[in-house]
């Protein structure tokens, strides 16, 4: 849904730090991101500084866990409550490590996106998150890898693909000095570029 001032309303999806959403945040306060405001951050777990960093934005922020829910369904139920109460245009999935049904992602088709860091197809789908991804790469020996922000569908790292950057891959990289790397020159770079380019779609589908 568009506001009053012609931005879409986002909401931010996170499970843990959280720099995805600060490099967001960040982008909507230096002018990266014009057509969009994040208007609600919302964690699947609890103590996640991701919730923290919405609080010292001024965001409301909630957890709202699977387990306390009960069911993947009753859980999504409760998501999807505070998506309408914050009338979402769009949602962000960053670093969000919870698999959403079916359900969700058609109800909100082309209106979910995540990041994933690696170029897809490679290092994606089912187990692949965190330091797993940068594992892969480097135990493969690749010379290159980066970040891809996609379209969210049923298939885990499967929906269109929006945006990509490449990142080298160096001599003696650690899984962690690689996942940094690809943090600083794609993710916070790319992740802010994409979110811009789609809600100032989703508004010009609105005129
Ligand atoms: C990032 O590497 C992101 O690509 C992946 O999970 C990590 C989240 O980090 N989906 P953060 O919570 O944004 O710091």
């Amino acid at each position: 849904m568009v506001d009053r001032n012609q931005k879409v309303n986002i909401a931010v999806l996170v499970s843990g730090g959280g720099t995805n959403l600060q490099a967001i945040l960040d982008a909507c306060g230096s002018g990266i991101i014009t057509s969009g405001e994040v208007r609600v951050v919302i964690s699947n777990k609890a103590g996640a500084y991701g919730l923290e960093r919405a609080k010292k934005a001024g965001i409301p922020a909630f957890c709202i866990t699977r387990k306390e829910a009960g069911s993947q369904e009753a859980f999504e139920e409760q998501v999807i409550e505070k998506l309408e109460e914050h009338e979402i245009g769009l949602i962000v999935l960053a670093g969000f490590l919870s698999i959403l049904s079916e359900e969700f992602t058609s109800r909100y088709d082309h209106r979910i996106v995540n990041i994933h860091p690696s170029l897809i197809p490679s290092f994606c789908g089912s187990g692949y998150y965190g330091l797993k991804v940068h594992e892969a790469a480097l135990a493969k020996g690749v010379k290159v890898t980066g970040a891809t922000v996609h379209y969210v569908n049923e298939i885990p790292d499967g929906g269109e693909i929006i945006m990509q950057k490449a990142v080298e891959v160096k001599e003696g990289d650690t899984p962690e000095v690689l996942q940094r790397r690809v943090m600083e020159q794609a993710e916070w770079v790319i992740f802010p570029k994409t979110i811009e380019a789609v809600c100032a779609k989703i508004l010009r589908e609105k005129e």
